[in-house]
């Protein structure tokens, strides 16, 4: 068996290290910047839409990164039931990794809570009620029917992807530019993130060392959680669209509707699957638990446009 005490241990004493509070990162008088972009136009693609005035393009841009926002916190329901019973499963067992699970649950059980608050604000403030997907515990169900290692693996997916949305938000030196609330929140998610990352490896590790035989039959469920995941971000696209329609007080016409709607299904798919498939340390983290799984990635990568 393998000895990984220290590692565990050090996500503890990192976890620790970086911990915030929702109240100092998101204070309830906290008022968002509508004359800015909120999330860079690297995650919500709105900038190249030929057929949209500036203010057009601002709006959708506002739209896309408060659904961002609730799409985390609509994905973490999972993670929580995930993690939750990968710590049970050490009661009476290893109490280092249970502490370092638990702590994992809890930033999670934190981490929708922010995303929530900020949905909220954003609900208050901005000219028309956003429409969002609400069916998070039925999806998190679908998800956790697979096995722990395949939720593993695309956790490990989605949580190395927070750090890309981080770098992708503060280079260019767009950021002076955008919202600073919504860039804060991006790297206090990723500083707890990157711990959580390093836990998803070693609870992976810890089921192959025990059941190696099980990594293929769970880079198929991995495969299957993506396509799921493209149906949901689908769903919530056309709800932005409907959102998008009352807040410039105008009806699309079907020529403009059919040019947002592949700009954004490509930002969206780049964003939440592609960018994560493309990340150094995934490929690198697959490859160290077989080169079979990173291979799988880069055989499905390219239908999530990353060419
Ligand atoms: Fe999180
Ligand atoms: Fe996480």
């Amino acid at each position: 068996m393998l000895n990984q005490d220290s590692e565990y241990q050090s996500c503890i004493q990192n976890s620790e290290r970086v911990s915030w509070r929702v109240d100092e990162l998101l204070p309830r008088d906290t008022v968002i910047d509508f004359s800015r972009r909120i999330l860079s136009d690297a995650l919500t693609g709105t900038e190249s839409i030929s057929c949209l005035s500036a203010g057009e393009k601002l709006a959708l841009n506002q739209i896309r990164s408060n659904s961002y926002a609730h799409l985390f916190l609509f994905l973490e329901e999972y993670v929580v039931a995930l993690m939750s019973q990968r710590a049970g499963l050490e009661l009476h067992g290893n109490s280092t990794h249970m502490r370092a699970l638990l702590r994992f649950t809890e930033e999670e059980i934190k981490h929708q809570q922010l995303f929530a608050r900020y949905t909220d604000m954003f609900a208050r403030g901005f000219n028309v009620a956003p429409a969002l997907l609400d069916n998070h515990v039925q999806v998190a169900r679908a998800i956790m029917s697979k096995s722990h290692l395949a939720v593993l693996i695309f956790n490990l997916h989605m949580e190395l992807m927070t750090q890309q949305h981080y770098v992708e938000t503060i280079r260019n030196n767009e950021r002076e530019a955008l919202d600073p609330v919504f860039c804060n929140m991006l790297k206090h998610h990723w500083l707890e993130e990157a711990q959580h990352a390093r836990l998803d490896y070693l609870e992976a590790q810890k089921i192959l060392a025990r059941a190696p035989e099980t990594l293929d039959s769970a880079m198929n469920e991995y495969a299957e959680i993506l396509g799921a995941l493209r149906g949901t971000l689908s769903r919530q696209l056309e709800l932005d669209l409907q959102t998008f329609e009352k807040a410039i007080g105008r009806t699309l016409t079907e020529s403009e509707r059919s040019e947002i709607l592949a700009a954004q299904e490509r930002s969206y798919v780049w964003t939440f699957i592609g960018m994560g498939m493309k990340t150094p340390l995934f490929l690198s983290r697959l490859r160290a638990l077989s080169p079979a799984a990173e291979q799988r990635v880069l055989e499905l990568a390219p239908q999530y446009y990353c060419n």
